[in-house]
């Protein structure tokens, strides 16, 4: 019998609360019938047809690609949602045998390397500048809240279809730092005795924008 252990993040309203059961249940269903909508190293994420959320399940084994469970996870979203910084809207966590779940707020839209790669269509109203200057506007934010996202490759910024406007996702190697840390230095991370320096966000953001600029000046045509 599924007997999951649920964690909800602490802002979670009273409405809110009463999406808990309901969620549950499409957890359930989506496990019998899965709809993958996107792949990374550390999860899989699906959807059920017609529904506004989705679940990311982390991959058994993915340990060097992730330094966050699930709960912590959903905190650094609901933190950095708190913070004005445009994230899928975090529901739960849920650990139980089947493994371990985010259910969380469907985004309708594509990751920028899946953009990238299947050439799927830019949304209809993307502008370039807007764009970046937005992203660059919630790093600021993101960082200003003390949290650093530390993985900020194409995969995880997503580009909403109605707005066309960026959204970050995948918060598994994200920190909270305080400021007498280094948030971009990991000690034993990805093995023990080993030590991790990430890339800076802000730095991440740059390079990205210069890699799609090169894109649209490659398929001008298809703007
Ligand atoms: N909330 C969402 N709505 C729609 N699609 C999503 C959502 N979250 C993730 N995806 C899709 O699933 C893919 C994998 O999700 P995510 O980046 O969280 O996994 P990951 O394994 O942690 O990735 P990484 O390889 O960066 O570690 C994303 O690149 C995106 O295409
Ligand atoms: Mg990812």
């Amino acid at each position: 019998m599924f007997n999951p252990n649920v964690i909800v993040p602490r802002d979670t309203s009273e409405s809110e609360n009463g999406e808990t059961e309901r969620a549950l249940r499409l957890l359930e269903k989506m496990l019998e019938n899965p709809v993958e909508l996107g792949v990374g190293r550390a999860g899989r994420v699906f959807s059920l047809p017609e529904q506004s959320i989705c679940i990311k399940q982390i991959i058994d084994g993915s340990k060097e690609f992730s330094l966050n469970n699930v709960k912590e996870e959903i905190a650094l979203m609901a933190e950095a949602r708190g913070a004005g910084v445009r994230v899928p809207h975090p529901m739960m966590a849920v650990q139980a045998k089947e493994g371990d779940f985010i259910v969380m707020e469907t985004i309708d839209g594509h990751s920028i390397k899946d953009i990238w790669a299947k050439g799927i269509p830019l949304p209809p109203n993307y502008d370039h500048d807007r764009f970046w200057d937005t992203l660059e506007r919630l790093i600021t934010r993101l960082n200003g809240a003390g949290i650093h996202h530390r993985d900020l490759h194409e995969g995880n910024v997503m580009m909403e279809w109605t707005t066309g406007d960026p959204v970050i996702i995948d918060f598994g190697l994200s920190c909270q730092a305080f400021d007498e840390d280094d948030p971009y230095r990991e000690v034993d991370f990805p093995r023990v005795g080993e030590l991790h320096l990430f890339n800076r966000d802000r730095d991440q953001v740059t390079q990205l924008r210069v890699k799609m600029l090169k894109y649209l000046q490659r398929n001008r045509t298809r703007v």
